[in-house]
């Protein structure tokens, strides 16, 4: 195995590495830090969701992004680390997997392989940075799955990838991240880099819950990406519907959330 990429430090255990990045950043360490963890007891997901992060069973790392763009402009960058992971494993994996917007990364139409949560602090506009966290089951089979998880999560050792290291793993994203990530930063918009064809979605029926912002629950149809990554969703009247944030559950998928 190599060595460990330069900024790059790993650890055991660890409450979650978004936080570890947040405090890392705070301490002013440069952007392209990378922390990865064997096992997190603190891991968190979108939503205030637990993120399950069993010992040596997947990756679990987060990325120190310190953006020249707006703030209000970095939203997109989850769904364009989503693409990272999908572009660095392709190699390693006889077939594709599916991203959905916001931030998932589906093995199928029902199964989640990992997931992306990229969380902003700072200032504001130049002063902030962004802890890009990505989750991804590798290998579960000596891991103990809880109740609610089972049938609906899946690992990158049942799809026939041969590759079990998670920095091997972590570098392969990492590096897929970065041409991307200056394409989006020198203004390229975002679904000229997440092309239709990247994402599962399209086409699919979709209920939006608005209600944290106070709106009404919105259905429709996923028409595309907005240009700085808002999810289009097309009424039953036609009405285009910029989503920027909300809990989306796609309908045609049984148990995805
Ligand atoms: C989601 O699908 O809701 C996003 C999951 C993101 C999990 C990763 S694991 C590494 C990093 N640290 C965390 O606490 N969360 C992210």
């Amino acid at each position: 195995m190599s060595p460990l990429p330069k900024r790059w430090r790993v650890f055991d255990q660890i409450g979650s590495t978004n936080d570890s990045i947040h405090a890392a950043a705070a301490a002013g360490e440069p952007e392209g830090t990378v922390h990865v963890a064997h096992e997190q007891i603190g891991g968190r997901g979108r939503l205030g969701r637990t993120w399950w992060s069993p010992p040596g069973s997947g990756l679990w790392m987060s990325v120190l992004l310190r953006p020249k763009i707006p703030a209000e402009n970095a939203a997109g960058l989850s769904l364009l680390a989503g693409l990272a992971v999908k572009n660095g494993l392709r190699e390693l994996l006889p077939r594709s997997i599916s991203l959905y917007w916001p931030n998932d990364v589906y093995a199928d139409s029902s199964r989640k392989l990992g997931g992306v949560l990229c969380e902003i602090r700072g200032t504001g506009t130049p002063d902030y940075w962004i802890s890009c966290g990505v989750g991804l089951n590798i290998d579960l089979r000596s891991a103990d799955i809880p109740l609610e998880l089972r049938g609906r999560i899946a690992d990158l050792a049942e799809l026939g990838c041969e590759e079990r290291n998670p920095i091997a793993l972590g570098s392969r994203i990492v590096e897929a991240f970065w041409p991307l990530y200056e394409r989006f930063q020198s203004g390229v918009a975002l679904p000229d880099l997440v092309t239709a064809a990247d994402l599962a979605h399209v086409g699919e029926r979709v209920r939006v819950d608005r209600s944290s912002g106070g709106g009404e629950t919105l259905r429709g149809v996923v028409a595309g990406l907005g240009k700085r990554g808002e999810l289009l969703v097309r009424d039953r009247s036609g009405k285009i519907h910029e989503v920027l944030a909300g809990d989306v559950t796609y309908e045609e998928a049984s148990g995805r959330d």
